[in-house]
């Protein structure tokens, strides 16, 4: 497996397969936004010349924020959420960031382990933050 920036014609290639395939939260037009920003870098993990992952930063002054980090279903469990999650936070490194925060559903047990894998500490609840309705931890790393 390969961990690459990413790049538009990735994102071509994923635009018709990025609600079946990966998850529904991130649009094609939005990515594509998140790939114009100057403050921001998506990363992909490739296996086989096909787009298994992909996850992205943006960064203000010394902070950094994790946007978004999603496998492709059908590889889930196989470690490249984690190799994904530790390839942002060498770049972070690189990038001389000092923090990089995240929000993630209370519910979703599988991010919030990858999260806590990689050393992010719980720093509160935003209540209702997705859709009105479900609970968000803010998780942050310190530590690099
Ligand atoms: C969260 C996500 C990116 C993890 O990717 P992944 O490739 O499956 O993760 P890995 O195989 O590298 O697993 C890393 C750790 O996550 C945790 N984890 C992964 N799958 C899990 C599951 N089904 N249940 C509980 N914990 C799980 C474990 O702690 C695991 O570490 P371990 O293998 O040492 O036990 C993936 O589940 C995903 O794409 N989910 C949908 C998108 C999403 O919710 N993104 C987060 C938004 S905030």
């Amino acid at each position: 497996m390969e961990i690459l920036t990413m790049t538009l014609i990735d994102l071509e290639q994923m635009k018709d397969i990025l609600y079946s395939d990966f998850d529904n939260f991130w649009s094609y037009n939005v990515l594509k936004q998140e790939l114009e920003n100057p403050n921001t870098t998506y990363i992909i993990a490739k296996e086989n010349n096909e787009v298994v992952g992909f996850a992205g930063i943006s960064t203000c002054l010394d902070e950094a924020t994790l946007n978004n980090i999603v496998v492709k279903k059908s590889c889930r469990g196989r470690g490249i959420g984690s190799e994904l999650l530790e390839s942002l936070i060498d770049l972070c490194v690189d990038l001389h960031m000092k923090s990089l925060t995240l929000e993630v559903d209370t519910e979703n047990e599988p991010a919030i382990n990858l999260y806590k894998k990689f050393g992010f500490k719980n720093l509160g609840t935003r209540k209702k933050y997705y859709n009105n309705t479900r609970d968000a931890f803010i998780m942050t790393k310190y530590d690099f």
